[in-house]
């Protein structure tokens, strides 16, 4: 698992801790340099901005969700391309198919984020069945991506 920084945003450029080597199944990659309005009367970051990065504590939130999941890394990122659906995230793993998740709404998704994540590191290709599917997953797929050595089995038509 990443370090925490001051901010609470987990680190991935920080040191890992020491320990045994384990088996990491996946990792949730989180945007938190996604802006979007400040809403009426919210508060969270600085006040003293018309935006609100919610993939900062989104992030952290997450990280402490998945705590008790040594094969599940939260790791803050800078931007997956998706900047119009606020806050993103990216399940990968290693010989899995990828997704794309936009319009995660900070802590009031964490716990169905959380559950695609388990569901995603449990799988065997990382693609999910519909009813593994929190809504939050369903509703904010964006694009999911084969593995590198992924090959169809017949040519697309
Ligand atoms: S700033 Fe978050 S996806 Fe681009």
């Amino acid at each position: 698992m990443a370090a925490a920084r001051e901010d609470g945003v987990l680190s991935a450029l920080a040191p890992a801790p020491a320990g045994p080597a384990r088996p990491l199944q996946a990792s949730v990659f989180v945007c938190v340099s996604c802006r979007r309005p400040r809403g009426e009367g919210e508060t969270g970051g600085d006040p003293n901005v018309p935006h609100v990065e919610p993939g900062r504590g989104f992030a952290a939130a997450l990280a402490g969700a998945l705590a008790d999941e040594a094969n599940i890394d939260v790791v803050p990122v800078e931007c997956l391309a998706v900047c119009r659906r606020a806050c993103t995230v990216a399940f990968v793993a290693p010989e899995k198919w990828t997704y794309i998740v936009g319009d995660v709404e900070g802590e009031a998704h964490v716990a169905e984020i959380a559950t695609a994540a388990r569901a995603y590191a449990a799988s065997e290709t990382g693609i999910l069945r519909w009813a593994d599917r929190p809504p939050a997953f369903k509703k904010g797929v964006v694009a999911r991506v084969p593995p590198t050595a992924f090959r169809p089995e017949r040519a697309p038509t």
